[in-house]
């Protein structure tokens, strides 16, 4: 197993689902994706932060869609229920892909959303095979974004679209540690925006939207912050995937923002060539 897969895996994770759901006053038999955002929905600004992605990614519903580091696929279901697309996830941490299938297949959409277990540097998908190739806070975990990037281009068809939602490093220094996508520094690889720019020119894509969504971000995650603290945790959020450190994690990514360690940024690009 990965340490990335070991970060983020939990036993009993449907289970520990199904339940909060139960608590939060949901009949499991009428489920729809939308139910599951509060925790399905991996990323600073949950579905808001999906909703805008797929706006400007401008998704049909003939299009063939990998997320790459799926998840518990919340935003693939999100892609497959609104515009009827089929979308296929991949995501190296096996409870994620398996509870992933699970969902989908609890909600009716497992006819279009399949999960395969894989890393996001070596997918088992032929070259041009996707129309658009979106990920969101995945790249962070992974030190080789140069062969990230080269087996997202690989995937897609010429002209096809890689769309991206991601925290990268900040002016303000180092991050403090735990957060939710490393426990320890060793498992965090950011880079600046402006090298992620190169890179991606290099790597053989071509900008059509770059947005620094660091501010409201900001002003979303210490909002949700203030909830909590005023309110508890509800039954089904984002704390159930994080472990006894879920609180610290939730502090750090705060501080991160306000001191600027972290930004948050949203792209889509198109392969050239
Ligand atoms: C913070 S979660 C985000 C999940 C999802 N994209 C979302 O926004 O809800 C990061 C995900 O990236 C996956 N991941 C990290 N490194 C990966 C790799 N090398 N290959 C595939 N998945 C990876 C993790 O297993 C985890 O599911």
């Amino acid at each position: 197993m990965s340490s990335v897969a070991g970060h983020y895996g939990l036993p009993d994770l449907l289970s520990t689902i199904l339940n909060a759901l139960e608590a939060q006053g949901k009949s499991l038999d009428n489920l729809t994706a939308d139910d599951l955002a509060a925790i399905d929905e991996f990323h600073i600004r949950g579905r808001e932060a999906t909703v805008e992605l797929a706006e400007m990614s401008e998704v049909r519903n003939n299009s063939k869609v990998l997320d790459v580091g799926s998840g518990l696929g919340g935003s693939t279901r999100f892609l497959a229920a609104e515009f009827g697309c089929r979308i296929v996830g991949v995501d190296i941490t096996p409870e994620y892909c398996e509870t992933a299938q699970a969902l989908s297949k609890l909600v009716g959409l497992e006819q279009l959303t399949e999960f395969h277990c894989a890393s996001a540097l070596e997918m088992p998908f032929e070259d041009a095979t996707f129309d658009l190739a979106w990920t969101q806070h995945v790249q962070m975990n992974i030190a080789d974004k140069p062969g990230f990037y080269r087996e997202i281009a690989r995937v897609l068809r010429p002209g096809g679209r890689f769309a991206f939602h991601d925290i990268l490093a900040g002016p303000g220094g180092p991050p403090h540690f735990p957060v939710h996508w490393a426990g320890v520094p060793e498992m965090s690889f950011l880079i600046a925006p402006h090298d992620l720019l190169a890179l991606l020119e290099r790597s053989g894509f071509r900008v059509l939207t770059w947005r620094d969504t660091t501010a409201i971000s900001r002003e979303w995650f210490l909002a949700a912050l203030q909830r909590r603290q005023e309110s508890g945790a509800p039954p089904l959020g984002l704390h159930l995937l994080l472990g006894d450190t879920a609180a610290d994690k939730f502090a750090n990514v705060g501080r991160n923002l306000s001191e600027d360690r972290i930004t948050v940024f949203q792209g889509v690009l198109e392969k050239t060539g």
